[in-house]
């Protein structure tokens, strides 16, 4: 049987691959006219930095990384070996620790320093359970903010993900924006005490899963699916109820400013992430149409306390990551045309054999000076090949035969109006130029 590609992962196809490209220059611009710039970290990272980071409870740790392991360290796994902690390496599940990490180590935000606002894109890896809109692979582009607690760059960054849905067509109507505050650690661990004694008031009502998660971390029991358990939770305490003064301050400021900028959300005091770095704002972006259950679109919030667990000095935090594949499937729902693929200015047909090696210089002339062009290289006859320059879509055609190389010109047709005119060879990049470019 023919090798497919393993199981959650998908080819990006050349018409995909360019929507992929659209995508990411679209949020390259919206980000950049809010500061950001880019970013590039490795898609390997030592495994303890996941550990430490996104917290050893979580689902995407405990569960769904992918380790990453060289031969002779595979070997000395297999032979009952140690591998060395800093060896012990796993495929990235997201981009934030990652992020931070390289904040940190290079000193990006020294103190007293502006913000740095950096932005990446990229495939993230987890080995969750593959359904629609869940993959093993998966692209996210996100962005992160170091070194600034004040609320306006939290509702900065909303305004700027909501703007970024927007200009890539996704319909207003098609979302909501889900927000919440998760405190911070002087407000959050009484908290977390008072939803586990509600869980354990309630144990008879809830699944295995959420009492163990009692233990550990209780406020995932809000993420649980089971109708019993959401039933019980609706009931559970709510952490806006609990926040201290200042978290409560942060995120009514939040608000108002996401007011000001008439951006659309709605409150929800169970909204608590899969990530365990959050602190105070978290938000999350869930579409209507076309993907189940799996309809975050994006997600993110602030992380206080990440750069001080991955070893670095205290330094203030926050961002996003959109699913560039759940995009897709809203769109695609919303009946949005994509780009098509490459287009084709221009498509350079010989009448025979004989005028070949012109139309070769031709395309290349025209080439260099920018225009997208195609010649037949399979011996066709001039009838496919205006089959072919229709099949790539071609804005004009030049025909070059015996009659039309006596005079150094061609016959160039314009495939929307049908009109024809002969025109200099040397003169055909710079009228191309002139029409396209
Ligand atoms: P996240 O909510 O885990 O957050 O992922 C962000 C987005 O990635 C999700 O809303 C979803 O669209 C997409 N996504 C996640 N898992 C999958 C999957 N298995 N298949 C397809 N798409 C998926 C984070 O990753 C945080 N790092 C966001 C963040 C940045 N928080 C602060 N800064």
């Amino acid at each position: 049987m023919a090798i497919q590609a393993p199981e959650g992962t998908r080819d990006l196809l050349p018409d995909e691959a360019l929507f992929w490209e659209h995508f990411k220059d679209t949020a390259a611009e919206v980000f950049r006219r809010y500061g950001y710039v880019l970013i590039d970290t490795p898609l390997i990272e030592q495994t303890e930095l996941f550990v430490r980071g996104i917290g050893v409870a979580t689902d995407v740790v405990s569960k769904e990384m992918f380790a990453a392991l060289s031969g002779e360290n595979l070997k000395r796994l297999l032979t009952g070996e140690k591998v060395k902690s800093k060896s012990r390496l796993s495929l990235r599940p997201e981009g934030t620790a990652g992020v931070v990490r390289a904040v940190v180590e290079h000193n990006l935000v020294p103190q007293g320093a502006a913000p740095a606002k950096l932005m990446y894109a990229g495939p993230m890896f987890r080995a969750e359970r593959p359904q629609k809109g869940r993959q093993r692979q998966f692209s996210q582009i996100g962005v992160e903010c170091l070194g600034a607690e004040a609320p306006s760059i939290d509702a900065e960054a909303i305004i700027m993900l909501m703007r970024f849905y927007e200009e890539v067509g996704i319909p207003a109507a098609s979302m909501e924006l889900l927000v919440n505050s998760m405190g911070c650690e002087k407000c959050r661990p009484a908290y977390r005490d008072l939803v586990r004694s509600y869980l354990e008031e309630h144990a008879d009502a809830l699944c295995e899963t959420c009492m163990t998660r009692a233990e550990i971390n209780p406020l995932r029991a809000f993420d649980c699916k089971k109708e019993g358990c959401a039933a019980v939770m609706e009931g559970a305490p709510k952490i806006t109820d609990h926040l201290c003064d200042d978290c409560r301050q942060h995120y009514a400021d939040v608000l108002t400013l996401l007011d000001g900028a008439g951006v659309a959300y709605t409150e929800d005091p169970t909204l608590v992430r899969g990530l365990d770095y959050y602190t105070r704002t978290v938000f999350e972006v869930q579409a209507s149409d076309g993907l189940g259950s799996q309809n975050a679109i994006g997600g993110g919030g602030r992380y206080d306390k990440l750069a001080e667990e991955v070893g670095g000095r205290p330094t203030p935090g926050l961002g996003f990551a959109l699913g560039y594949e759940r995009c897709m499937l809203v769109l695609e729902a919303a009946g949005v045309e994509l780009p098509r693929a490459q287009r084709c200015d221009l498509f350079v047909a010989c009448v025979d054999d004989s005028v070949r090696a012109q139309a070769f210089g031709l395309v290349q002339a025209c080439r260099d000076a920018g225009v997208v062009c195609e010649m037949d290289h399979q011996g066709r006859s001039l009838k496919s090949q205006f089959k072919l320059a229709d099949k790539l879509g071609a804005a004009r055609v030049a025909v070059l035969g015996p009659d039309e190389l006596a005079e150094g010109a061609c016959t160039l047709r314009d495939m929307g109006t049908h009109e024809e005119a002969r025109v200099k060879l040397e003169d055909v990049p710079e009228e191309m130029h002139r029409v396209f470019l």
